[in-house]
C-alpha cells in the first residue's frame, strides 16, 4: 500500500522513492536505544523547565513529589508506550492498525500532532540557546541580562535562530535511526553528563551556594501539605513531559528494538538517568541563583535566560561557565527535538512509503513555519506551550494508558514480559498500576488542566 506513489504527481519529485518500507531499520545496539531515549528525555524540560517549576512550586517539596511521580507514574507509563511500539513494530499511528485496533489510531494521531505542535516552539527556545552560546563567547548579555533577553527573544533574529535549530534537527533525522539519531545521541548524552557534572562541581565552590542547596534539597513539608492541589499536578505534568511521554516518541523508538530486550530494565535505566541529569542540572542552577541573590521564583520562559546571566556577571570564570552551560542546554535540546521530528517522519516513511531525507526537510520546513509566531511574539510561545504541555500531552497519555490498560490488557502483560525472564511477577503488578494509580493521576491532571485553561472555578 504505497499511498505515496498515488499522490506522487502532486508532491515534490523524489519524495516517494523509499526503500525503508520493505527494509525497516533497527537500533544497532541496545545501549543505542537507551541513549537515544535518554537523549529524548533529557532536554529543555530538565534544564530550563524543571528548575523554574521547582522554584515556582516551592523548591524541595516539588522535587520530592516529582521523584515519586517519576517512579509510580512515569515508569509504568513509559513501559506502556514501549509495549505498544515493540509489539506493533511500526511507528505511532499505524501501530494501532498493526495491533488490530484501527479505531484507536486517533491516539497515535493525537500524539503525532502534539509532537509536531510542541516542536514548533521548542525549537524557538532552542534558537535562543544557540544565540546564548555565541553571546557567552562575547559576553554581550552580561551588561544587562533582562534587556538583552527582551531584545533577542522575539523578532527576525529569533526567527533566524529558530531556523538554524530546525536545520540541525533535520540534518540528524535525515540520516535515519542508525546513521543519524543513534550516532548523534551516543556522543551527545555522555557529553551532557560529563559537562554538567563538571559544572555542578564548579558550583559547589561558589561562596553563597549553600542557600541554593538548602532551597533545592530540604523540603518544606508544611508548604507541600498546604499547596498539594497545585504542586501535585505540576509535578505529575513535569514527570510526563520530562520522560517524553504522550507524543508517541517512546512508541516510535521502541518500534525499532528487538523482542529480546528486558523493557523493565530499559525503562528503569532511562528514568533513572533522566532524573539524575535533572537533579544535576538543579545542582548547577540553584547555587548560581543563590549567588545572584535575586530569588528563585523568576518564573516563565525567561527564567534561566535572565537569572543565569545575572549570576554569571558575579562569579569567577563567568564567561567560560556561561559558554559551557548554554552548550549543554543546546545539545540536550537537540537530542530531544530529533525525537519529536522522528515521530512524524517515521509515520510518513513507514505508512506511506515517503523517502526519509526529503520528508525530513519538508516536515522541518512546516514545523519552522508553525514556529514563526512563537519566535515573533513570546505570548504566542506561552500559548503554544500551555496547549501542548498542559492539554495535548496529558490527554494523549491518558488515552494511551486506557488503551494499554483495558484494550491490550493481557496482551500488554505478555508483551512486557517478553525478554524479561525472572521479572514475571512484575507484569501483573505493572498492569494493575496502569489501571489504578497511573490512570487516576493522569485523569486528575487532565481535569485540572481543562479547568485551568477554560478558567472554570474548581
Ligand atoms: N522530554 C524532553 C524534555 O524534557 C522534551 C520532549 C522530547 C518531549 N520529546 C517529547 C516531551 C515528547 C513530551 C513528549 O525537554
Amino acid at each position: 500500500k504505497r499511498a505515496c506513489s498515488r499522490i506522487a504527481p502532486f508532491l515534490p519529485p523524489g519524495l516517494c522513492d523509499s526503500t525503508e518500507m520493505t527494509d525497516r531499520e533497527t537500533w544497532a545496539t541496545r545501549i543505542g536505544f537507551i541513549l537515544a531515549s535518554v537523549g529524548s528525555a533529557v532536554g529543555l524540560g530538565n534544564i530550563w523547565r524543571f528548575p523554574y517549576q521547582t522554584a515556582e512550586f516551592g523548591g524541595a517539596a516539588f522535587l520530592l513529589v516529582y521523584l515519586v511521580a517519576v517512579l509510580v507514574i512515569g515508569v509504568p507509563a513509559i513501559l506502556g508506550e514501549f509495549v505498544i511500539g515493540r509489539r506493533a513494530d511500526i511507528s505511532a499511528i499505524s501501530a494501532f492498525d498493526a495491533l488490530d485496533r484501527p479505531g484507536w489510531r486517533i491516539v497515535g494521531a493525537l500524539g503525532v500532532f502534539g509532537g509536531f505542535w510542541t516542536l514548533s516552539y521548542y525549537s524557538v527556545v532552542g534558537g535562543w540557546v544557540f544565540r546564548y552560546i555565541g553571546a557567552s563567547a562575547t559576553g554581550s548579555y552580561l551588561e544587562s541580562p533582562g534587556a538583552y533577553f527582551i531584545s533577542v527573544s522575539a523578532g527576525p533574529e529569533a526567527v533566524a535562530f529558530h531556523g538554524a535549530f530546525m536545520l540541525v534537527t533535520v540534518g540528524i533525522v535525515a540520516f535515519g535511526i542508525r546513521g543519524g539519531i543513534e550516532k548523534a545521541t551516543k556522543v551527545m548524552v555522555p557529553s551532557i553528563v560529563l559537562l554538567l557534572v563538571g559544572l555542578a562541581a564548579y558550583a559547589f565552590t561558589l561562596s553563597g551556594a549553600e542557600a541554593g542547596y538548602q532551597y533545592f534539597l530540604s523540603p518544606d513539608i508544611d508548604l507541600l501539605l498546604s499547596n498539594y492541589q497545585t504542586v501535585v499536578p505540576a509535578a505529575v505534568g513535569q514527570a510526563l513531559f520530562s520522560l517524553s511521554l504522550g507524543f508517541a516518541v517512546m512508541i516510535t523508538y521502541a518500534s525499532y528494538i528487538d523482542d529480546d530486550e528486558n523493557l523493565f530494565i530499559d525503562g528503569g535505566v532511562i528514568a533513572l538517568t533522566n532524573t539524575f541529569i535533572g537533579i544535576t542540572a538543579g545542582l548547577v542552577v540553584f547555587p548560581l541563583l543563590a549567588v545572584q541573590g535575586g530569588g528563585y521564583g523568576e518564573a516563565g520562559p525567561g527564567a534561566i535566560f535572565v537569572s543565569i546571566p545575572t549570576a554569571l556577571s558575579e562569579v569567577p570564570f563567568g564567561t567560560a561557565v556561561g559558554f559551557v552551560f548554554f552548550l549543554i542546554v543546546a545539545v540536550a535540546a537537540l537530542s530531544s527535538a530529533i525525537s519529536l521530528l522522528e515521530v512524524v517522519v517515521s509515520y510518513l516513511v513507514d505508512s506511506y512509503g515517503f523517502e526519509r531525507r526529503r520528508t525530513s526537510v519538508l516536515l522541518g520546513g512546516i514545523v519552522f513555519a508553525l514556529g514563526v509566531p512563537s519566535a515573533t511574539e513570546t505570548a504566542w510561545l506561552e500559548w503554544f506551550d500551555a496547549i501542548g504541555v498542559n492539554l495535548l500531552l496529558p490527554l494523549a497519555v491518558l488515552l494511551t494508558v486506557v488503551f494499554v490498560g483495558w484494550v491490550l490488557a493481557d496482551d500488554a502483560v505478555e508483551e512486557v514480559r517478553r525478554g524479561a525472564d525472572g521479572f514475571d511477577a512484575l507484569g501483573p503488578i505493572w498492569l494493575w498500576s496502569i489501571r489504578s494509580i497511573v490512570f487516576l493521576a493522569v485523569l486528575g491532571t487532565v481535569a485540572l488542566s481543562v479547568f485551568e485553561l477554560t478558567g472554570a472555578p474548581l
